[in-house]
């Protein structure tokens, strides 16, 4: 590897540089820190880092001062000239820009006190939002490419493989399949040739853990990856990345250039006797290929379609050759065990769950984020302690975990540790850790909807129940919110979501029915309201809403009457008005008129 320098720094600005803030104007924060710390004659002095994301992209573009470990929160450019003139050159912290608790209202310095970060444990995002990500003498400085290192020359294959059966790391990608087990499985087929695969198709509506992970610190995965190459006999490795992740791509081309220059990829790694190559193959974002016997279809050129297992890749996988698939998150925590070792990891996380999991926490919380928490939190503590409760003080309704194959957790269940284990006894998965959250006006119907409109999307259509059936399915949902459902379609949905979830090929007909079977199980009530009543509890399913007027706020105006497009209302000025639900298309133009909000919707 030869020596090198890193240069010393009295102090780093850390620039997020993740997705998330590079969208909020993350780029121009970057320029603006280097002209103004190069106008103040400071750039031996200070270093301006682009890190990976730091999770807390509600509050973008983040920026934090190490050593002072100082934490700025939605900086722009002109707050980023402003804490270079107090904070960097004259050592005052620019309070205005920290994170004010939104109870107490007190203002914190570091990121360590904030209630965002308090419960997290970065294993696998360890590097993102601390390293230069396109800098891979920071990895190194970081610890990196060590464990391949140790790996190489102190470690057979079987000690290694040994060492991750032993800290229970399971896999990260939906299943929990033990990484150890399958990289064993790997190691005993016999063939001249072997594939190292990850999985970064990342196809859950609102993830995007692999992405950031990939953009922040993308040696951790190359590194892993060829740890797995040499355990079990491979010396080649592919990511397949969907192309609409052009960042990650990016960073992650330049992390490959500079490991081969540096002699950690190629022939002859570390001088050793092991050669291992990596390449991307982009995906064209089509959900099913993140399934792994359709990801080495589509790798091999052919249909991105599902094939039936076994063999399964560990035996015959890509070009009919033994191949480990692994997930970006699982390979992103193969180094620290082998660096702090398994019993390290055992320690952390549940019974049979260990270590850490990274959620993408979306929808109604007030920190929309990434966080990443030993395993058996309670979802409570993710949703009210991490991501601060529900958006402007709502109840909390559900929420989603495992995306388009998950269900709706209800509250009952807020207090529930969560592992893999816990999360399917209670009807949903872990999946590859989306989280969505829903609130009091989140409809359990039309959320069910949503999900099965993307499964019939992205179903590839190659088996009939899955092709057929949630077809069938969602045109049953479709008509209870258009007011036209029956008890007998409920009990239809029941009979039908059990019959693709038992004769479906793949597990994404195995587990798309899980949407609308949990929200049945949990809200049964909302469905009998939208089939016997035909109403929408959450007033979403616009087909069963009614508009009223509440005689009690009218003051006869006849500003309604006037916008009315089909003449549905009538009334005297100065007099009550009412509305024909005969004649009304429920267009919403009177409530949006009225100024004394009499008119409401039910
Ligand atoms: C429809 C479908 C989509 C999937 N998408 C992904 C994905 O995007 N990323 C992923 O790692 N695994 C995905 N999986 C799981 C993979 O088939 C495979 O189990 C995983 O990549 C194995 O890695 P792991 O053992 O590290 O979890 C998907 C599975 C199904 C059925
Ligand atoms: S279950 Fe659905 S996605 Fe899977 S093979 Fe059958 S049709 Fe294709
Ligand atoms: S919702 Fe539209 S159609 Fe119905 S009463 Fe109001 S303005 Fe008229
Ligand atoms: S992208 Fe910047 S904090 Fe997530």
């Amino acid at each position: 590897m030869g020596g090198f320098n890193v240069p010393n720094y009295r102090m780093n600005i850390l620039i997020c540089g993740g997705t998330g803030c590079k969208a909020s104007g993350s780029s121009e924060v970057v320029e603006t820190f280097e002209k103004e710390i190069e106008k103040a004659g400071l750039q031996n002095e200070i270093q301006v880092i682009t890190t990976g994301c730091f999770g807390f992209c509600e509050k973008g573009p983040i920026v934090k001062i190490t050593p002072d470990n100082v934490f700025y929160i939605e900086i722009n450019k002109d707050k980023a000239t402003k804490i270079v003139n107090e904070h960097i050159i004259k050592g005052r912290v620019v309070e205005e820009f920290l994170y004010k608790e939104p109870i107490s209202e007190e203002i914190l310095h570091e990121q360590t006190e904030m209630p965002f970060y308090k419960k997290q444990l970065r294993i696998a995002l360890r590097n993102c939002g601390f390293i230069d990500l396109e800098n891979i003498y920071e990895y190194i400085a970081a610890d990196g490419y060590q464990a391949l290192g140790k790996v190489l020359t102190e470690m057979t294959p079987e000690q290694v493989i040994d060492e991750i059966k032993r800290s229970g790391l399971r896999g990260r990608g939906g299943g929990g399949f033990p990484t150890g087990v399958k990289w064993e499985m790997t190691r005993k087929s016999n063939s001249d040739q072997k594939y190292v695969i990850c999985n970064a198709d990342e196809g859950d509506p609102g993830a995007f853990m692999d992405r950031s992970i990939l953009e922040g610190d993308p040696h951790s995965v190359l590194e892993a990856m060829a740890i797995c190459g040499y355990c079990i006999g491979a010396d080649k490795g592919y990511i397949y990345i969907r192309a609409e992740y052009p960042l990650a791509i990016q960073r992650l081309r330049i992390a490959i250039k500079q490991a081969y220059e540096l002699g950690l990829l190629g022939k002859n790694i570390l001088g050793t006797n092991f050669n291992f190559d990596i390449d991307l193959k982009y995906g064209a974002g089509a959900f099913i290929c993140g399934e792994e016997t359709a990801l080495i279809n589509s790798i091999e050129g052919g249909r991105g379609e599902p094939t039936v297992k076994p063999p399964f890749p560990a035996q015959k996988g890509l070009w009919k050759k033994p191949t480990n698939i692994n997930n970006v998150e699982t390979f992103a925590n193969i180094c620290p065990i082998i660096l702090k070792g398994a019993d390290w990891f055992k320690s952390i996380g549940t019974e049979k769950s260990k270590g850490t999991k990274v959620f993408a926490l979306a929808g109604k919380v007030n920190n929309v984020g990434l966080v990443e928490v030993p395993m058996g939190l309670t979802l409570r503590e993710i949703i009210y302690d991490l991501g601060g409760g529900i958006k402007e003080g709502k109840k909390f309704k559900a929420v989603q975990t495992g995306g388009p194959s998950g269900g709706c957790i209800p509250v009952q269940h807020l207090d529930t540790p969560i592992d893999y284990d816990t999360l399917t006894q209670i009807g949903s998965m872990m999946g590859s850790g989306g989280m969505i959250v829903m609130d009091e006006d989140d409809c359990m119907v039309n959320i069910a909807k949503f999900y099965l409109e993307f499964t019939c999307d992205e179903s590839c259509g190659r088996c009939t129940p899955c092709r057929v059936g949630n077809t069938r399915m969602l045109e049953i949902l479709n008509e209870i919110t258009e007011g036209k459902g029956t008890m007998e379609h409920l009990e239809e949905l029941k009979e039908l979501g059990q019959i693709i979830k038992d004769t479906s090929l793949c597990g994404l007909g195995q587990t798309s029915p899980n949407p609308v079977l949990s929200t049945m199980n949990f809200f049964w009530d909302e469905y009998v309201a939208h089939v016997k009543d035909k109403t929408c509890p959450a007033g979403v399913c616009t087909a069963l809403l009614k508009y009223y007027i509440l005689p009690e706020k009218c003051v006869g105006c006849t500003a309604c009457a006037k916008v009315c497009p089909t003449n549905a209302i009538s009334g005297e000025v100065r007099k009550t008005h009412v509305i024909d639900r005969e004649k009304c298309i429920k267009c919403g133009a009177c409530m949006a008129t009225c100024r004394f909000n009499a008119i409401t919707r039910r």
